[in-house]
């Protein structure tokens, strides 16, 4: 009876994707098609998936043509998320972000988007032709994270470029951040200008009042998800949401056949179908479960005097006022003396408590939860912690007990200048630099020249330069600060690690 619940069994009719799957394992039907390991491949060491690995075949319905079992799945989700439509994507959102790009766009329009967008927006720029006018995000004083897009920042850019096509935002942030997206809906829909939110990160956003609601609430026209990044389903499941009136499901749909594989996996498919259906079924009580798990984590880093977690324990929200809402669900953790890094912080964690964080940066490192974790999981986080942070307190003053005001200033005024650095000259747009001759320089004879490639931290993914943008001596060192601080670094040609970067073969650009 307890087996037929958790896996979503009421009648015939209702059998998962994956039950169904495994029902056919069990037919002994011979497979004279894809895939080629024919589920008889026992040096694939994964017989258990294998088994379920088929193709549309008869009965199992069609990703691009949906009728069947997949259109089924889809409407639940849309019924449980609440949207228009909703697309289940098995190549990760990279792939409907690039879809609800092309969908909203012409060749050349202009578009606004936070500088703070991962890669995968920007490749969808460079695949439109498109002009982006972009938004920079504030950068909290204390911590160095990158704050919420303000909606008066929208209000301006609108007002001073009236040719916007499309407008697209990272809401959440890899940390956690949120934008006030109902009102900046507001701003761009009086404009008739639609909105795509990159809600890579907050899939698990609406399904309890203890997380702030996500961007299909907020009425944004496309929402696009990593179901992979939060929710119970496997790496490369996600979704994309139609949810306002500007945005056009069928164009959408063309676009997901051109970027999207033709040959769907269908063990990602069962993966999102049973994920939808928990959430269906018992979303409800595992979030409040999960809630109360964090909240008892962030009871036990109340104590914690020389390591922070941004949001929890000592730490409030409104110390950050730049950050509109933050997911409780990701814990930033700092150390706030700032003699220590991110990357410390991650090595420590790793080194001796065996947790394995989910990325590092100069001032912070960050622990990804979910409904999944255990309270074993958090228990243990929270006691590696406090270790780490009473070897600290051994040797540094507590900001929790004095200096903060000065401690704050000194910050402040870093992360300022870092920003200052971080705004390049852009001389031409990327997909005009990728049309022409490029060449490999060595990294500090880069300056003067124009970006041929993008350079990025990964995680999180956001590009530090983009092919057009002039490189600057301050842009360089900066870059080199943060490699000391153990952060890594890439670009698209994979050149960085032997030292150079790809540049226009001509130094010039508009100005040069
Ligand atoms: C903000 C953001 N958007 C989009 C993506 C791409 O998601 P996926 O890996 O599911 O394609 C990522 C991945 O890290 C991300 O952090």
């Amino acid at each position: 009876m307890e087996k037929e619940k958790t896996e979503g069994r009421r009648s015939g009719e209702e059998l998962s994707l994956a039950r169904r799957l495994a029902r056919y394992r069990e037919s002994g039907a011979c497979p004279m098609h894809m895939p080629g390991h024919k589920r008889n491949s026992p040096f694939l060491w994964m017989e258990p998936l294998a088994a379920l690995d088929i193709t549309e075949i008869d009965g199992f319905d069609n990703l691009h043509e949906a009728r069947g079992i997949l259109r089924e799945g889809m409407e639940r989700m849309a019924r449980v998320w609440g949207s228009r439509r909703s697309f289940f994507l098995v190549n990760g959102s990279t792939c409907g972000i690039l879809a609800g790009i092309a969908s909203l766009t012409r060749p050349g329009d202009a578009i606004l988007m936070a500088r703070g967008c991962h890669r995968s927006v920007y490749h969808g720029v460079e695949l439109n032709r498109l002009r982006p006018v972009y938004l920079w995000p504030g950068i909290d004083p204390e911590t160095g994270i990158q704050e919420s897009i303000r909606p008066e920042q929208v209000e301006q850019a609108v007002e001073a470029q009236p040719e916007l096509r499309l407008a697209v935002l990272t809401s959440p942030t890899y940390e956690g951040i949120l934008s006030d997206l109902p009102a900046i809906r507001e701003i761009l829909h009086r404009r008739g200008i639609p909105l795509l939110v990159d809600e890579a990160h907050g899939a698990h956003l609406g399904f309890s009042a203890g997380f702030p609601g996500g961007a299909v609430q907020a009425g944004a026209d496309l929402v696009v998800q990593s179901l992979h990044k939060t929710l119970p389903s496997l790496t490369q499941t996600a979704a994309i949401h139609v949810c306002g009136d500007l945005a056009d499901p069928e164009e959408l749909e063309r676009q997901l056949s051109i970027y999207e594989t033709s040959s769907p996996s269908y063990l990602l498919m069962a993966s999102i179908d049973s994920c939808v259906r928990l959430l269906e079924r018992e979303g409800g009580e595992r979030f409040a479960a999960y809630e109360e798990r964090l909240a008892r984590f962030g009871e036990q880093v109340r104590a914690l005097e020389n390591l922070q977690v941004l949001g929890y324990g000592r730490d409030s929200l409104d110390r950050h006022p730049g950050f509109w809402k933050k997911d409780p669900g990701k814990l930033v953790l700092l150390p706030r003396q700032r003699t220590q890094s991110g990357a410390w912080l991650m090595e420590q964690l790793r080194q001796r408590f065996g947790i394995e964080l989910e990325m590092a940066q100069e001032g912070y490192a960050l622990a990804m939860t979910s409904l999944c974790d255990t309270e074993e999981n958090l228990n243990r986080l929270a006691e590696a912690l406090k270790v780490l942070d009473g070897e600290l307190e051994a040797s540094e003053n507590s900001v929790w007990k004095g200096t903060s005001e000065s401690m704050r200033n000194v910050q402040a005024e870093t992360w300022k200048h870092h920003r200052e650095q971080e705004v390049p000259p852009l001389l031409l747009w990327s997909w005009e630099v990728l049309e022409r001759p490029g060449k490999a320089v060595q990294r500090q004879d880069a300056v003067g020249r124009v970006m041929a490639e993008y350079l990025w931290a990964y995680p999180p993914g956001i590009p530090l330069a983009v092919p057009g943008e002039q490189v600057t001596e301050a842009m360089v060192a900066r870059w080199r600060q943060m490699e000391q601080a153990g952060v890594a670094l890439h670009t698209s040609s994979g050149r960085w690690k032997d030292g150079q970067l790809l540049c226009l073969a001509d130094t010039g650009g508009k100005n040069g």
